[in-house]
């Protein structure tokens, strides 16, 4: 045997070391594929739920409550299609603009009904921005501005978000059993780095949950995996008189606690101050009506009506925060009521948000043909979006003066928008008190 037999006898020895190595590595590899189909089997299981949701279409996607109360979702933009509210003799209306088809809330017809507008909601300044000393360009899409509008070209409304029922109360129901937590939906949508030149990789879940108390909830999160900018709102066109009942000039609007809002520029985007709402058009501090109010905002012409962010909350000119002082509650706080003495159906708004966009449709004119063929004028709806104030990432509070509360999302954050939707009715026509 001599060298070569030493020489033989240790690679017969390496060769089962290594053959013993192959087979622990192909017991791990084993496993990992194992391990891989469960979890594939548990992901298939998952897709086919949502096909499932997929297949029967947004149809399948209403929330119902004790009332009669419905919410009907579009996956699209994770939308409010339809909220059918009853009035103070207990007929109900469709009480938000919209559309009977689908495609219409993602081929450029829609302006924004019922959806969650984003990554951005509202303007953003010349349509770029910095962030940690890196420039980002976005689309300007919004006709003869230079800023950019909600999210981009196609934003958070013009997209299919996942979506899945969380606690079915109709099957509770069927049980006999009690609804307590309320019928809920969630749906999902992750927004690639780099889209509509956002970075970072944003997963938003928004869920709506209708209760019995005739709440509608509605929660946002968000994370990212690298610091972006986000502000969220939902967009309904509200007209508590029902969708094709024309105008919302007799609507009656509350905001106790507004004391402060948002003056604008020309191209509609706030100029970083804050303006008291004494005396002026958009004191909404007592109730007032809106009709009564509309014709004093300035504005061209055919933009004339409210496009404008109010301070919520009482904080006055205590919202311009100081670097590093976050102001965003965890818990929604009573902030807006909305009444229609002519139905007697009315809605309060509670919220975490540190503002509101209150925007009067100033933009339709009665072209577009909505639910039912209705035609939708100007002012035949009201949006009350709440949310960050617009174009915050362009007004940061330095050392030496407060700014917006910052519009950044780090990585390991989370943010949180809640909004709780009231809806009530007075029993007493022509009644002046707010209930
Ligand atoms: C937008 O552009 C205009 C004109 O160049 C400039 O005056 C203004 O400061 C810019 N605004 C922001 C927020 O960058």
């Amino acid at each position: 045997m001599g060298t070569s037999g030493r020489h033989a006898s240790h690679v017969r020895t390496r060769c089962w070391a290594y053959i013993g190595g192959i087979g622990i590595l192909l017991i791990c590899w084993l496993a990992v594929i194992a391990g891989k189909a469960v979890g594939r089997a548990s992901l298939a299981r998952r897709a086919a739920q949502s096909l499932a949701e997929q297949t029967e279409g947004s149809r399948n996607l209403v929330l119902r409550n004790r009332r009669g109360i419905e919410v009907h979702l579009l996956r699209t933009g994770a939308s409010i299609q339809k909220l059918l509210l009853p009035d103070r003799n207990g007929k109900f209306a469709d009480v938000v603009l919209g559309f009977d088809e689908e495609v219409a809330y993602s081929d450029g017809r829609s302006p924004y009904f019922g959806a969650i507008v984003g990554r951005v909601a509202n303007r953003i300044a010349n349509a770029s921005f910095e962030l940690d000393s890196a420039t980002y360009r976005l689309a300007t899409n919004e006709r003869g501005m230079p800023g950019s509008l909600h999210g981009g070209r196609r934003g958070f409304d013009k997209v299919r978000w996942n979506a899945a029922r969380v606690a079915p109360c109709a099957s509770e129901r069927r049980q006999g059993a009690k609804c307590r937590r309320g019928d809920e939906i969630s749906m999902r949508y992750q927004s690639a780095a780099g889209e509509e030149g956002y970075p970072g990789t944003l997963d938003v879940e928004v869920t709506y949950t209708l209760t019995d108390a005739d709440e509608l909830i509605q929660t946002i999160r968000a994370t990212t995996d690298a610091p972006t900018i986000i502000n969220l709102a939902q967009h309904s066109y509200f007209n508590l008189g029902g969708h094709a009942s024309g105008e919302v000039l007799g609507h009656e609007l509350t905001m106790p606690r507004s004391t402060h809002m948002l003056p604008i520029d020309a191209h509609r985007i706030p100029t970083g101050q804050l303006a008291p709402v004494r005396g002026t058009a958009f004191d909404f501090t007592s109730t007032a009506e809106l009709g009564a109010r509309i014709s004093n905002v300035d504005g061209p012409g055919w933009t004339a009506g409210f496009d404008h962010c109010f301070v919520l909350h009482g904080r006055g000119p205590a919202a311009l925060t100081k670097p590093g002082t976050q102001w965003w509650p965890r818990t929604p706080r009573p902030a807006i009521t909305l009444r229609d003495p002519a139905s007697g159906r009315s809605m309060a708004i509670a919220t975490n948000a540190p503002g509101v966009q209150l925007y009067t449709s100033n933009f339709l004119d009665g072209s577009l043909a909505g639910k039912g063929g209705a035609r939708y004028p100007k002012y035949a709806g009201v949006c009350l979006e709440t949310q960050n104030f617009p174009d915050a990432i362009h007004h940061l509070p330095t050392a030496d003066r407060g700014g917006f509360p910052s519009p950044v999302l780090r990585p390991g954050e989370t943010y949180l928008h809640t909004t709780i939707y009231t809806f009530s009715v007075d029993r007493l026509s022509g009644a002046v008190t707010d209930r």
